[in-house]
């Protein structure tokens, strides 16, 4: 691979992606990173790198449906490679706006998959970034595996399950050389604070409410971003064309569990003797429509065909996260733009 697309590199976990395929792996070939730049989407979680690797990485603003754009674009830099992680992301935007996640997931995937289809013999690999939540959710025990079957339960899963049903079928009909990747919850620097983990952290700072939704019983397998980073590289370079590969923490956690954590950490991190404990926040409100209870990967497929293994536990990954972002509040106030200042509200309304 010496050309790589990446879709929606200037989101969350595209751009953590970014950052360890220049600072981490072997990799010297070019990154043509293409992404819409939604409210999610923000060209500052890549600052540096195009001073630092001018002739090796190069950025185009473009929605992922604009099939001429992207033809011109692999023509140009002679792409050899997709790592798709362009899509609609949060759950919650779903419920309220299903449209951008049929636009984006489901129609976005497809463009793509055409473009793979005209330059299949140009093309090594087309990686795709998917989700646990395809899976819909577990009961109190079992695990997620590759044989699963699809049972999505929010517009944002079953846009996620559609794209993946698009990447099988493109593989198996046309021959496009293909691997999926289905990740549980990420979390670490560089997350949008509409997510649990950096709106709990955010509001702790800023000694706003902590919104729990229902009980604060449901269960997410919590994985440090970098990990992911290196299941997908590890995919890319030696996973079977053709296959699915479960990429999991290992790391079951209730939701009002990792808020009280945050909270401790919160207080420990800024100890502020004028301030009741972070835990007093805590607020239990509405719960999510068709909130799903569990999700827990099996990723011994992964582990055992490509040696993958989680290496951040979450006590050391979710400690550096709250102090990456407390140490970089320019950041933060620059992503709390109108727009999430109008989410936040409409969030509280609903909720109420
Ligand atoms: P994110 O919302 O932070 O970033 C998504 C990026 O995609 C943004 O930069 C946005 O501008 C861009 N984008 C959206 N629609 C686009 C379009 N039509 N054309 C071009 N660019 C577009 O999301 P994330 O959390 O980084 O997730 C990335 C991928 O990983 C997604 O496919 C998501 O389903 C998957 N995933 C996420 C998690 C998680 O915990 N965050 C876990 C498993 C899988
Ligand atoms: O499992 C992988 C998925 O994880 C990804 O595919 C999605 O892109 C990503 O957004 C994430 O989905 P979740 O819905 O699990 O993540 P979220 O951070 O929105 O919520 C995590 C849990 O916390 C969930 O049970 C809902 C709950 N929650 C969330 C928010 C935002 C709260 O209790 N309060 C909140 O304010």
């Amino acid at each position: 691979m010496k050309n790589i697309l990446v879709t929606g590199g200037c989101g969350f976990i595209g751009s953590n992606f970014i950052r360890y395929l220049f600072s981490e792996t072997d990799f010297n070939g070019r990154v043509v990173n293409i992404d819409k730049l939604t409210y999610a989407g923000n060209p500052e979680n890549l600052a540096g790198i195009k001073e630092a690797f001018p002739n090796r990485y190069f950025f185009n603003k473009t929605d992922i449906c604009n099939l001429s754009e992207l033809t011109g674009l692999f023509e140009t830099f002679e792409i050899d490679a997709i790592c798709h992680f362009a899509a609609e992301s949060h759950v919650d935007r779903s419920i309220t706006n299903p449209g951008d996640f049929i636009h984006s997931n489901i129609e976005g995937t497809f463009c793509l998959l055409e473009l793979a289809r005209q330059n299949k013999n140009k093309l090594e690999l087309f990686h795709h970034v998917s989700t646990d939540e395809v899976f819909g959710s577990l009961g109190k025990s079992g695990y997620f595996t590759e044989t699963t079957p699809y049972n999505p339960s929010s517009p944002y899963s079953a846009s996620k399950a559609s794209s993946d049903h698009l990447i099988r079928a493109y593989s198996v009909t046309y021959g496009v050389p293909a691997t999926i990747s289905n990740c549980s919850n990420n979390y670490g620097p560089y997350q949008f604070p509409e997510k649990l983990i950096p709106l709990m952290i955010l509001n702790a700072i800023e000694d706003k409410a902590l919104p729990v939704y229902g009980e604060g019983i449901n269960i997410r397998d919590w994985l440090y971003v970098e990990d992911h980073c290196k299941a997908i590289w590890a995919i890319m370079q030696h996973g079977r064309r053709g296959e699915t590969y479960n990429i999991g923490g290992g790391c079951e956690k209730r939701n009002i569990d990792i808020v009280n954590i945050i909270c401790e950490l919160v207080d420990k991190l800024i100890p502020d003797t004028n301030t009741a404990p972070k835990k007093n926040l805590i607020t239990f409100v509405k719960d999510r429509p068709g909130h799903d209870l569990r999700y827990a990967m099996d990723f011994s497929k992964l582990k055992n065909e490509l040696n993958w293994t989680p290496a951040e536990t979450f006590e050391s990954g979710i400690e550096k996260t709250i102090k990456w972002y407390i140490e970089n509040t320019n950041w933060i106030s620059r992503v709390k733009s109108g727009e999430y200042k109008q989410w936040m509200k409409q969030q509280y309304e609903d909720r109420k």
